[in-house]
């Protein structure tokens, strides 16, 4: 009679157990569905809104368009006889010679990766102020020394970043179009050719030309800041819209030769911005070209980490970049990473 009683009672709460695996497995299910659901619903309303894009006044188009500047220094034959695998592009105030130095004797090394063909090239703009003469003579010299520098003659400046974007686009359709692909990356970061180029692009050999594809840090819910303040400041003027359309950040992105022309046609439908990343979100969006995450399922880390990490071997070789290092630093990272010695 106890035995029954027990058996009886362990059936009951077997059949308990069972419900509540099949309740705790419909809300995972349910959960899951969600997510799906609110994602898809979101890639629906990022989906290119400018079906019919107009064209920009020719006044606004001017001050972007690459044809209104004249090359003061320039690399045309940098990229004859050769298809690089991969262009960096290094956009840098014209005095910055440091900085310069410093990506030259670390990632910008043409010559890192055996086989692989890397061209490293720096954009600027021109000097201003007293010291501009002497900024001028000096990075003529350099530019004869190095033959990496490429300068076109419109004022060096924070506000006029996107110019010099646009003018990195242009060159690389006009003189560099036998690439793969191209990265626009600031010299104040850390970058990891072998990584970039081995594990992430795969070998040049393996890998079909892609074609609309950018990766890099992207950032889908942007939106204009109207305090006069910020250093983000932009007016409804200017832009009316309340959000930004999914970009990759400035500081590093990567993306197929191809969108190199395509988003310097797209500029003649979108208005001079100040943040040259928006810009390029912008573009994309009218070309309906949506960026591409690079998130490491593995590693759970975004490979494009904009933020600045303290050094660590072993998370800088599995990312590509890290944000935020002064020339004298970016040389003695990169010395120890270098190093082959190598235990994670
Ligand atoms: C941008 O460059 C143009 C052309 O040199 C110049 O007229 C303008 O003042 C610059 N704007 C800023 C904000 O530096």
């Amino acid at each position: 009679m106890r035995k029954l009683y027990i058996a009886g009672f362990s059936t009951v709460k077997g059949m308990f157990n069972l419900f509540s695996q099949t309740v705790i497995k419909c809300c995972v299910l349910v959960a899951l569905f969600t997510v799906i659901i609110s994602f898809l619903v979101k890639q629906r309303q990022h989906r290119p809104t400018d079906q019919n894009p107009h064209p920009i006044e020719q006044a606004y188009y001017k001050i972007i368009s690459p044809s209104t500047y004249s090359y003061v220094l320039n690399q045309p034959g940098k990229c004859k006889g050769k298809r690089p695998f991969l262009v960096l592009m290094v956009p840098v105030a014209p005095g910055d010679r440091s900085s310069r130095d410093a990506v030259r004797s670390t990632w910008g090394q043409e010559n890192l990766i055996p086989e692989v063909v890397i061209t490293r090239i720096f954009f600027t703009g021109l000097a201003t102020g007293e010291q501009g003469p002497r900024i001028q003579a000096d990075l003529e010299r350099e530019s004869q020394e190095h033959e990496d520098i490429v300068q076109m003659d419109f004022q060096d400046s924070y506000r006029n970043l996107t110019i010099k974007t646009m003018m990195m686009m242009n060159w690389l359709a006009s003189s560099c179009q036998g690439a793969m692909y191209a990265m626009k990356i600031d010299a104040d970061i850390f970058l990891n050719v072998h990584y970039l180029v081995n594990h992430f692009l795969g070998s040049p050999s393996s890998v079909p030309a892609r074609h609309g594809y950018i990766t890099g840090s992207v950032i889908s819910d942007g939106h204009p800041r109207r305090d006069k303040k910020s250093k983000w400041y932009v007016s409804e003027e200017v832009y009316p819209e309340t959000s930004y359309p999914p970009y990759v950040s400035g500081a590093g992105y990567v993306f197929s030769i191809d969108l190199a022309g395509r988003i310097s046609w797209a500029s003649r439908f979108v208005r001079p911005f100040p943040m040259e990343d928006v810009y390029i979100g912008l573009c994309l969006r009218v070309l309906g070209v949506r960026p591409t995450y690079s998130y490491s399922l593995t590693s759970m880390r975004n490979m494009f980490e904009i933020r600045r990490l303290e050094y660590d071997k072993c998370v800088f070789s599995r990312v590509i970049i890290v944000n935020g290092f002064k020339p004298h630093e970016l040389r003695r990272i990169w010395h120890d990473f270098q190093k082959s010695s190598f235990t994670c």
